[in-house]
């Protein structure tokens, strides 16, 4: 009878596992095996962690319905989407404008606009902006016909689908004309708070960040022979462009908002000027598929409600300490 030890268990486990057929499968599980034994060895994980660990998981799961992806929260807090996102990324054919993070409020259910038409369709105040600027291929030659999704916050600071599916506000879906020029009127986005009423959100205040994205506009472009884009405009001059809670912000894709730029379509409003490029599509594009998903279509139908979900907690807008008693409050050493 085998005797199984810390050293000799993990081979044990993956040579189990080793009649796995599915070549690609049998290699990420044996490596998911190896890294999570080698966790719980770094870390000498006791049982009373463990089953925290465990409760913290069910928790996720449970706080999944068709309108919130807390399982998609997580991955985004703790870099995994960020991660998948850049390695992604760096695998396109040709330099085109870099991706970002489609995040958990992306929905198939978009309402089609006419372009220069205003996607603030709710009144819920905020400042006027114009996005304009052309779909190109990376040569830069104009892509007639792209489309071009975008969703925001409205000037609340929340998303639509946060107050439930009906909502649908701050999103619509618009055609690049015969120069590949696009133009979207909608409202000044803010930074927000990501859904901090949860275990994700305990999580992320047990650890003491602050929980904030910077201000930014999620666009997803598409055209037939072209890899999608999954990307997002992020405002100068927000705080949190260096320290955005999941990791989503850089660089290249700040945008300045311009009071009185003379090559705005729409005059007299202030307004964002992006040109996107997009890179051939490989075979191995069409099946990568996307770093995130419509929630509704992860978690369809089963039942739960799907109420207003994500304000943030008054100890967080306060920036006073976490609530005593959560899933996370006594677990650690030297709390
Ligand atoms: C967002 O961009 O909307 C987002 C991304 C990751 C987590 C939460 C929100
Ligand atoms: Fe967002």
């Amino acid at each position: 009878m085998r005797e199984y030890t810390p050293e000799t268990i993990t081979d044990a486990v993956i040579e189990q596992m080793s009649t796995t057929p599915d070549p690609r499968m049998k290699e990420i599980m044996e490596a998911a095996v190896r890294h999570v034994h080698a966790f719980a060895r770094d870390v000498n994980l006791t049982p009373g962690e463990w089953i925290k660990g465990i409760e913290f998981m069910t928790k996720v799961g449970q706080m999944c319905t068709p309108a919130r992806q807390e399982f998609i929260l997580l991955s985004d807090t703790v870099g995994l989407s960020a991660l998948v996102n850049i390695m992604h990324d760096k695998t396109k054919m040709e330099e085109a404008t870099g991706a970002s993070l489609l995040g958990p409020f992306f929905r198939e259910n978009t309402p089609r606009f006419e372009s220069g038409a205003q996607i603030a369709t709710i009144d819920k105040g905020g400042s006027e902006v114009v996005l304009f600027g052309r779909i190109t291929n990376a040569q830069g030659a104009p892509l007639p016909g792209a489309q071009v999704t975008v969703w925001q916050t409205a000037a609340d600071g929340r998303y639509d689908i946060q107050n439930g599916i009906e909502e649908i506000d701050c999103r619509g879906i618009f055609t690049a004309d015969a120069e590949g020029k696009y133009v979207v009127r909608t409202v000044r986005p803010l930074g927000y708070f990501i859904p901090l009423d949860g275990p994700v959100g305990q999580m992320v205040m047990a650890q003491k960040r602050h929980g904030k994205r910077p201000a930014h506009i999620h666009f997803l472009i598409a055209a037939p022979g072209y890899r999608e884009l999954v990307t997002a405009l992020y405002l100068a001059g927000d705080e949190h462009l260096d320290d955005d809670v999941v990791f989503g912000a850089s660089g290249d894709l700040v945008a300045e908002v311009k009071a009185d730029d003379p090559a705005s379509p729409i005059k007299g409003v202030a307004s964002i000027h992006f040109d996107f490029s997009l890179a051939r599509e490989s075979e191995a594009d069409r099946r990568a598929g996307r770093v995130g998903s419509d929630p509704g279509a992860i978690t369809a139908g089963n039942g739960k409600a799907t109420t207003p979900y994500g304000a943030p907690p008054p100890e967080m807008l306060a920036a006073e300490q976490p609530k005593k008693g959560g899933i996370f409050s006594g677990l650690f050493r030297g709390k």
